[in-house]
């Protein structure tokens, strides 16, 4: 009798042990959980993307959208030049579980278009027809940033940092890293490009005195778009900002720039501008032999109805 007595009072201190056990343990998890998202506020980055309709414009989305899933706390803003939005890219969205935004306008082919202008205009075939292409996507970022100013002046929070970034450039994600920490414009070294190894700007003491640039090294912020970043809020405080046709190939940057910072105000990143973290890489127009030039005794099969 007494024995089944002492069996059910060890089985109450056993149980009292485990509850108490189990709360202590859990108080831990709960503040693991709950505490460091209250402490290391990520800034949302907004990138924003042109695109157009080219035969390698699929693969380089997908490479880029591959990047983009790794990093947190992103909204892409994807601008096709078309009249209306592709199913291409729709889908391309939809499956890749970012957090996107997409938006379409075609690019319109004014008087004054800078048609000589070579750096931004590329003759191109797409599906056998053959016609000028001027890629700046003017029309297309400020279409970005107008959505951008609707979004954010209804939003609860209206931080975070602005980003243009080309289809096919090629991104590390230290350069997401570095874009969170600006306080109103942060720059950072492009690889590959304007004809150098690493165009970049020069930082003495902490701070930008120039800009290593061989590419019109006298524009006002001789940087291309993908080596900095702007604080989303000032987007608000400045609702005439936006980039213009008006200007000559290499001068859009310093458009945008110079409605926000000048060149001492300029927040030099990546180990004070030391490291490179973005390339701008360029996908070659590919080759691609048409069937009904070439009189073949067995014709490929028509491929058509696959998207490439
Ligand atoms: C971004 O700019 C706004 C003002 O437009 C300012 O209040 C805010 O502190 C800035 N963000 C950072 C991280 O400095
Ligand atoms: C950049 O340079 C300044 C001045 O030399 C220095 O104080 C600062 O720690 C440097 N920053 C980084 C991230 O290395």
């Amino acid at each position: 009798m007494s024995f089944v007595n002492i069996k059910k009072q060890y089985l109450a201190i056993g149980m009292l042990v485990f509850v108490i056990l189990f709360l202590f343990n859990t108080r831990p998890v709960f503040q693991c959980q709950f505490n460091p998202e209250q402490s290391s506020y990520l800034p949302t980055i907004y990138g924003i993307t042109p695109t157009y309709l080219r035969l390698a414009q699929k693969a380089d989305l997908t490479r880029l959208s591959q990047t983009l899933m790794l990093v947190k706390n992103f909204h892409w803003i994807i601008i096709e030049d078309s009249e209306e939005k592709t199913k291409l890219v729709a889908n391309l969205l939809k499956e890749s579980n970012l957090k996107y935004t997409h938006l379409n306008v075609k690019t319109q082919k004014s008087k004054h278009s800078t048609l000589l202008d070579i750096n931004v205009c590329v003759f191109q075939t797409v599906k056998f027809n053959t016609s000028w292409y001027c890629a700046s996507g003017v029309e297309q970022r400020n279409t970005a940033l107008d959505w951008l100013r609707t979004h954010l002046a209804t939003a609860e929070d209206k931080r975070g940092v602005v980003y243009f970034m080309d289809d096919d450039n090629t991104y590390s994600l230290k350069v997401f890293e570095e874009m969170r920490k600006v306080k109103k414009v942060g720059v950072w070294p492009v690889g590959i490009v304007g004809g150098m190894r690493v165009e970049m700007p020069v930082v003495t003491d902490g701070k930008v005195s120039g800009f290593n640039a061989w590419w019109k090294p006298f524009r006002p912020f001789p940087i291309d778009m993908a080596g900095f970043a702007i604080n989303a809020t000032m987007f608000l405080d400045h609702p005439e900002a936006k980039f213009s046709r008006k200007v000559q190939s290499g001068f859009q940057e310093s458009e945008i720039l110079k409605y926000f910072t000048t060149t001492d105000e300029l927040e030099p990143l990546a180990d004070n501008c030391t490291k490179v973290y973005v390339w701008h890489t360029r996908t070659q127009k590919p080759s691609i032999l048409n069937p009904k030039k070439l009189k073949l005794k067995h014709p490929p099969i028509p491929d058509d109805h696959i998207e490439v």
